[in-house]
């Protein structure tokens, strides 16, 4: 049209109308379909949350019984995907290995990935949420070289992932409840954050059409920036640094002050929250409930405490709104559990996944929806001629 918007980062552009959450960045406001996060975090479990983005409502007993059904029913991986971790190498990271795997996810079921039969979406929208954790789990233990077990149907599904991850083929599971409740929780709360780059990812492959395997691995690979969900390892490995370091909390915030390169606090600002991230107040709750149910002391959580005060008090960070976000105390409460710093952003992805097939299929049911395409303000030579 002639008319060109130069907006890096998309800070004020909006792609799409979207009806699934709402989030206001000043008053630290976060509602999926309407409810408030804290609600829905304690009351509800996760598959309940992933129902309500996903269709709109929360389920009635008998639709939350047959999800839950179906999802269980799918959560076999083909042998063949199985022997896929095979190839990859030992030491993979977990969140490329888990993208790949859902990216040959979509070889195991070329015909019937049409994004306009409601079926076929339907059944995609089942097998991805009952394979993810599955898939997820053996990132895990191909990592540190222990042997997949297959899922327990007779499982909920947080707790057959915790057993997939943790179990042994050689020693029963033991479930630890409060384990369980608390995973639940957080993966409530990752469970969508509307336009996000991850989503927006997912948004933009799934508008030329590709299936919903292929849309979110991609989506997957754009979560595991550290400026996005790669932020929960990158805070760990932060924390550790300071302890081993011996640097001193304050010491270290006059180097992100500095702008040093590379040195940011990790955990830290937000593109929408200029006040307290809603998900990060819950989540700093439940790290000293969790730890202390979990009978752990960790002096990585002492640091993160002291961080935060220290930052909160000083004006580099009151001036630019830079508050705690979700990432900054999850990395402790997963250390705790027994997941390895590499698995983190992976559990941010089982949690984020909902969200995902949420905005893909709002997109593809929305006939506004046009194939994703920016414009760009051309900046290099004019027209010139080979010698
Ligand atoms: N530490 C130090 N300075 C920061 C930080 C930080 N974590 N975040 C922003 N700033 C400064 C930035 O340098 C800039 O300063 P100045 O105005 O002097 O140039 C100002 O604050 C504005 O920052 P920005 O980079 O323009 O903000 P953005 O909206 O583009 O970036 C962000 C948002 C989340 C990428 C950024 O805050 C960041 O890098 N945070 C650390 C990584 C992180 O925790 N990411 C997780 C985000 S929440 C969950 C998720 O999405 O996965």
């Amino acid at each position: 049209t002639g008319f060109t918007t130069l907006d890096y980062g998309f800070v004020n552009t909006a792609a799409t109308k979207s009806s699934i959450t709402y989030i206001d960045g000043d008053e630290g406001i976060l509602r999926y379909r309407g409810y408030p996060i804290g609600e829905l975090a304690s009351g509800k479990t996760f598959l309940e949350v992933a129902y309500l983005l996903i269709y709109g409502e929360l389920p009635t007993a008998e639709q939350h019984a047959d999800f839950d059904q179906r999802i269980r029913r799918h959560t076999l991986l083909h042998e063949d995907l199985r022997r896929f971790f095979d190839s990859l190498p030992r030491d993979a990271h977990p969140m490329s290995a888990l993208s790949s795997a859902v990216s040959a996810l979509s070889t195991y079921y070329e015909d019937d990935h049409d994004p306009h039969d409601p079926e076929s979406v339907e059944l995609q929208t089942v097998r991805l949420l009952a394979k993810l954790p599955v898939i997820a789990a053996y990132a895990h233990k191909k990592s540190i070289g222990q042997s997949f077990l297959y899922p327990d149907n007779s499982l909920s599904f947080v707790e057959n992932y915790l057993q997939l991850n943790f179990g042994l083929q050689s020693e029963p599971y033991e479930m630890n409840p409060t384990m369980v409740r608390a995973l639940e929780q957080l993966l409530i709360l990752h469970a969508d954050h509307e336009q996000n780059a991850s989503t927006s990812t997912v948004r933009l492959v799934g508008s030329t059409e590709a299936n919903l395997f292929a849309s979110v691995s991609a989506g997957i690979h754009a979560l595991s920036g550290p400026l996005h969900g790669g932020a929960n390892e990158a805070v760990l490995q932060m924390l550790r640094g300071i302890r081993d370091s011996g640097e001193g909390v304050q010491r270290f915030v006059e180097r992100v002050k500095r702008k040093e390169k590379g040195v940011r606090l990790m955990g830290f600002g937000h593109r929408v929250y200029k006040n307290y991230d809603p998900r990060a107040k819950i989540v700093k709750e439940a790290a000293d409930d969790v730890l202390q149910a979990l009978g752990v002391q960790d002096e990585l959580l002492d640091i993160a405490k002291e961080l935060e005060q220290v930052a909160l008090q000083d004006e580099y960070f009151i001036e630019r709104k830079l508050y705690p976000n979700v990432d900054f105390y999850t990395g402790v409460i997963y250390k705790a559990m027994g997941f390895p710093e590499r698995m983190f952003t992976v559990l941010f992805a089982i949690g984020r996944l909902p969200g995902w097939i949420a905005h893909w299929r709002e997109m593809i049911a929305d006939p506004q929806t046009k194939i994703g395409r920016p414009q760009q303000l051309y900046v290099g030579p004019t027209e010139r001629h080979l010698p």
